[in-house]
């Protein structure tokens, strides 16, 4: 096979935030992401991590009365374990506290400097403490910061700055001849309107009031600016300027950085400015999400309107919140999220469609058959609708993921798995049960029931893994590769399948 690579990330996240289901979602549509395209035969590196430095976290670890890296150690410790409970599965945490991470981001720094990117002058200017971001006047709201509405501070200081008014020609230019860099495409325009078409003014790159972050090396008392720091990341954990890089030469450019929405620019501005000065390849796309809003607020840590997300997993199951957080809202749109939305999904699609059709088909084989598989292929006209459909999936699936709609992604599978249901209905194996004549195509209808449950299952993989592992273990067979989902027919005569195994629990919604 043809050596493919996808290298997606997902935004590294500050750790002083406790995690909420927001940050959950990021990371579950990428995670779904990159298990199909490694399920699809792509040499995958999904990348995650946190963004360690600045002054906020060095505030916090005062507070807390303990070193900035004490501090954020035992949070990334609690952060990893989280991913762990949702099965994320990131070939590379970086933290920007990283040693391979500094030294690259030292060395980026320097060469920016030595080539005139980065020259020193004098920051006055707007800063917003919680977002580590600057502002011009205009772009305040009501005197306040435009992305978290809270206060900003008049800030003086030497300081580094980078040249982003040489690149601001280059990079429309590079807009326009890529139409698929940034999506959705009315974030493209927001991104011209708002902050390029106005003039780009030179990036304060340094800091000199605080020290937690990554001193500039040939000038000490400034330290880098924690977004030059952080997006840096995605290709300091591919190993650039360092002693190897390999990783780097395999896997840059990224395929996609998924990003939120608030995010974007820094990712469509100063990344791609970065990477033209240093005369590497842009990333091939930029996708901004909407944001999960709880009663019309984005959720947060400091609105405090979130719950620690292992409450959701351990009152519902990794599943159902991975499925909800796919399927509910479409990618790229702000979604309100709600427990009472998720137990209504849960129960729609995974305990009625997905977890009925399962444990229906296989009881009825176990009953009828003792569990033995077997195919004398008495096929009627209504079982092609049902197959072709199943097939066409082979198709379906890899498109919708390609354009990241995992949400009708999932649809798609979720249309056919109730397509199955319909035809239990219709084909009554109950009725052809106590007919002795109809045996035949009874076992032929329970075979095109357990091969359409078969090659859903492979898809689901990437979605719910879990649940897909109990699915293949009930049909006890070793047929879940992709390639296997293409011919409709594969699970071998003779398989005796082992016990029902349950899926899903209803969810009661509980009146207060
Ligand atoms: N550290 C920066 C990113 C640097 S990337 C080089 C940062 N961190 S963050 O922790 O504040 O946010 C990380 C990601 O989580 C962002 O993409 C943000 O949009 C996303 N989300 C935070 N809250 C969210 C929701 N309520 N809903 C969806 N996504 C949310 O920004």
């Amino acid at each position: 096979m043809e050596n493919k690579k996808f290298y997606i990330t997902t935004p590294i996240y500050y750790p002083s935030a406790n995690f909420h289901i927001g940050h959950c979602y990021t990371t579950i549509v990428c995670d779904a992401i990159a298990r199909f395209k490694r399920l699809a035969g792509y040499d995958v590196f999904y990348l995650t991590g946190t963004d360690e430095h600045g002054q906020k976290i060095q505030k916090k670890a005062e507070e807390a009365g303990v070193t900035p890296k004490e501090y954020v150690d035992e949070i990334v410790a609690n952060a990893k374990d989280l991913w762990k409970s949702l099965g994320i599965s990131y070939d590379k945490f970086i933290r920007t506290t990283d040693e391979e991470h500094v030294e690259c981001v030292q060395k980026i720094f320097k060469q920016l400097y030595d080539q005139g990117d980065i020259y020193k002058g004098e920051y006055k200017g707007l800063y917003c403490t919680p977002c580590e971001s600057f502002w011009t006047e205009s772009q305040l709201v009501d005197g306040k910061c435009p992305d978290c509405g809270r206060e900003v501070n008049e800030v003086s200081e030497e300081a580094y700055f980078l040249k982003l008014s040489n690149y601001a020609d280059r990079l429309i230019k590079y807009y326009d001849e890529h139409p698929d860099f940034i999506e959705p495409l009315s974030r493209k325009n927001e991104m011209i309107n708002n902050f390029i078409k106005p003039g780009l003014e030179d990036l304060c790159v340094s800091r000199t009031s605080f020290d937690w972050g990554i001193p500039v090396t040939f000038d000490d008392k400034h330290v880098v600016y924690v977004w030059l720091d952080a997006l840096s990341n995605y290709i300091s954990a591919l190993g650039y300027k360092s002693d190897d890089e390999t990783l780097f030469n395999k896997y840059w450019p990224a395929d996609v950085h998924v990003v939120g929405k608030e995010i974007v620019r820094f990712h469509v501005i100063i990344w791609p400015i970065m990477l033209m000065a240093l005369g590497i390849e842009l990333p091939k796309k930029v996708f901004g999400h909407g944001w999960l809003v709880i009663n019309g607020g984005k959720i947060s840590k400091s609105l405090g309107n979130y719950k620690d997300p292992r409450e959701y997993i351990e009152s519902y199951g990794v599943d159902p919140i991975r499925y909800y957080a796919l399927r509910e809202v479409p990618f790229g749109s702000d979604g309100v999220f709600s427990e009472e939305a998720l137990i209504n999904r849960t129960n729609a699609d995974l305990v009625n469609n997905l977890g009925n059709l399962v444990n229906r088909t296989i009881s009825m084989t176990k009953k009828y058959f003792e569990g033995m598989v077997n195919n004398p292929r008495v096929n009627e006209e209504i079982d092609n609708d049902l197959i072709a459909s199943t097939e066409r999936l082979f198709e379906a699936v890899p498109a919708k993921v390609d354009e990241l709609k995992v949400g009708e992604a999932l649809q798609e599978i979720f249309d056919v798995l109730k397509k199955a249901n319909k035809y239990i209905d219709d084909t009554t194996p109950w009725i052809l049960a106590k007919d002795e004549t109809k045996q035949d195509r009874l076992r032929t209808v329970l075979y095109n029931l357990l091969e359409t449950i078969r090659i859903c299952s492979v898809y689901l993989q990437a979605f719910i893994p879990e649940t897909a592992e109990k699915i293949f273990r009930q049909l006890n067979t070793d047929d879940k590769e992709f390639e296997s989902a293409k011919i409709f027919g594969l699970l071998k005569d003779g398989t005796v399948l082992n016990e029902p195994e349950h899926l899903f629990d209803r969810i009661e919604i509980k009146e207060d």
